[in-house]
C-alpha cells in the first residue's frame, strides 16, 4: 500500500471521487434484480460489490480514524465483510445472492453518505489512514473488474442472453505474426520498488534467476485457439496435467467458457461472432498449460514476464476507461485485453511481510493453491496495473478475462 508518509492531496481526493463515481456508473443500467443475483459462489452480485467497497472505506477509515463516526447501519458489516476474520463473523459467500434487502437504492444512499463523510475527513486524516484511502481506491478498482466479470457470469445464466450494453463491431484486423523475444539471463530484480503504491504481495523487490528463454510477442488469439480445438486439443489426455484432464472430463469442457455454436461467444454485449484476431480469454490455467504443450511451448514464469515487460507503459492497452461492456481486442500490448497465466505459484516473496492490522488479510492468506497472472485485462481500470502486479486465481477459474502468452526455453 501507499507509504505512511503520504499526505492527503487534491490528487488523492480526485482519484477517490472518480473511482467511486465509476462504480456507480457501472451499475447505472442495472435493475435491482440484475444487481442482486449471484451466478455461482465465486462471483458476487453487483449490489454486493457496491456495498462491500463501501464497507471497506467505512470500516477501515471512517470507523477506525474519524472520531465520533457512527456506522450507517450497524447490521450491514455482517453482510458485506468479505473474508476479514479480524472483523468477525459474516454472511456466507455462496449466499450473497439471497440478499434482496437492503435494496440497490439503499446501498446507493449508503455510498453517498460514506463518500460525503470521506470527503469531509480526508484533509484531517492521519498518515496511516491516508495510506488506507489509497488501498481503498485500489481495492475498489479490483472490484470494478470483478463487477464486470461477475455480471457477465450472471447474464450468461439467462437463456435470453441479455446484453449489458452495446459495443462497436470488431474492426477488421490482421493477426500480428507471432515473434519471440529473447529474454535476459542471470540475476534480475523483480517486485515493486519501495516508493509508490503496490500491494504487499509485490514486495520486497528481490533477486530472481532467469534461465535462457524467450517470450511471445503477443497473446494467443481466438483463431489459434480454434485450431487447438479442431485438432482435438480437448480430447487428447497427453496434452493435459492430470488435474486438468480430470477437470475437462468432469466438467465436459469443450472450449473457452463463453464459446458457443457457430463460432460465436457470449459477451457483455450479447452473443457475437468470435473475433479470431483478438486474444483468447476465459480460459483456465489447465487449458493455458495444455495449449502451450500442444504448441511446443510452455507458460512463462512470473519473473520472465515481469522482466520482459518492466519497461512497457502499463497505462497503454485495451483497459477500462468508462462504464460499459468490454471485450479483448486485437492489436493490444502486454497490459490489457486478457490477464496472462504464468506457471508460477502465488507464493510470498523472500522477506514478505503482510500489512499491519486486519488489512494484512488482504493478500497473504491466499498464498496456497493459486497461480500468478500478469498484465491487465479489458476490464482492469486504466492506471491500476503495473509490471510487478500479481493477480492470482485457482487453476480451474476462468470467469475472469484470462488468456495466455507463451514462452519457450532458450
Ligand atoms: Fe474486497
Amino acid at each position: 500500500m501507499a507509504r505512511s508518509d503520504e499526505q492527503p492531496s487534491g490528487d488523492l481526493a480526485a482519484r477517490l471521487s472518480a473511482t467511486r463515481a465509476l462504480t456507480l456508473d457501472l451499475a447505472a443500467p442495472l435493475s435491482d434484480a440484475d444487481a442482486t443475483i449471484q451466478p455461482h459462489p465465486d462471483a458476487s452480485p453487483a449490489k454486493w460489490h457496491l456495498a462491500h467497497t463501501t464497507w471497506f472505506f467505512e470500516t477501515f477509515i471512517l470507523r477506525d480514524h474519524v472520531a465520533g463516526y457512527r456506522l450507517h447501519d450497524e447490521r450491514w458489516p455482517y453482510l458485506f465483510n468479505s473474508y476479514y476474520e479480524g472483523e468477525g463473523e459474516r454472511h456466507a459467500r455462496p449466499r450473497r445472492g439471497m440478499l434482496s434487502r437492503p435494496s440497490l437504492d439503499e446501498i446507493r444512499e449508503w455510498r453517498r453518505a460514506v463518500d460525503e463523510a470521506l470527503a469531509a475527513a480526508l484533509p484531517g486524516l492521519p498518515p496511516e489512514a491516508v495510506g488506507l484511502v489509497e488501498l481503498g481506491i485500489q481495492h475498489e478498482q479490483q472490484h470494478q473488474e470483478l463487477f464486470l466479470t461477475d455480471l457477465l457470469a450472471s447474464l450468461a445464466e439467462n437463456p435470453l442472453e441479455p446484453a449489458y450494453g452495446e459495443l462497436d463491431p470488431a474492426p477488421c484486423f490482421a493477426v500480428e505474426p507471432l515473434s519471440w523475444i529473447d529474454g535476459r539471463q542471470g540475476l534480475v530484480d523483480i517486485g515493486a520498488a519501495a516508493a509508490g503504491f503496490a500491494f504487499d504481495c509485490e514486495r520486497p523487490r528481490h533477486k530472481a534467476l532467469l534461465h535462457p528463454h524467450r517470450i511471445a510477442s503477443r497473446c494467443v488469439t481466438n483463431g489459434e485457439w480454434a485450431e487447438f480445438v479442431a485438432d482435438g486439443g480437448y480430447d487428447n489426455p497427453s496434452l493435459w496435467l492430470s488435474e486438468g484432464w480430470d477437470w475437462v472430463r468432469r466438467e465436459a469442457i469443450r472450449g473457452p467458457l463463453y464459446w458457443g455454436e457457430d463460432e460465436t461467444a457470449f459477451t457483455l454485449a450479447g452473443r457475437r461472432p468470435i473475433d479470431r484476431a483478438a486474444p483468447v480469454d476465459h480460459i483456465s490455467y489447465y487449458e493455458a498449460d495444455a495449449y502451450a504443450r500442444w504448441a511446443g511451448a510452455r507458460l512463462p514464469t512470473e519473473t520472465e514476464w515481469e522482466d520482459a515487460f518492466s519497461s512497457a507503459d502499463p497505462a497503454i492497452g485495451h483497459q477500462l476507461d468508462r462504464a460499459g461492456p468490454v471485450l479483448p481486442r486485437p492489436g493490444g500490448g502486454p497490459f490489457g485485453d486478457a490477464w496472462q497465466w504464468t506457471v508460477s505459484a502465488y507464493l510470498p516473496y523472500p522477506g514478505f511481510r503482510p500489512e499491519e492490522g486486519t488489512v494484512g488479510e488482504y493478500n497473504g492468506k491466499f498464498m496456497c493453491g493459486q497461480f500468478v497472472l500478469k498484465g491487465a485485462s479489458c476490464a482492469t481500470p486504466r492506471g491500476h496495473s503495473r509490471a510487478s502486479y500479481r493477480n492470482f486465481f485457482q487453476p480451474a477459474s476462468r470467469w475472469q478475462f484470462t488468456g495466455v502468452r507463451l514462452a519457450q526455453d532458450g
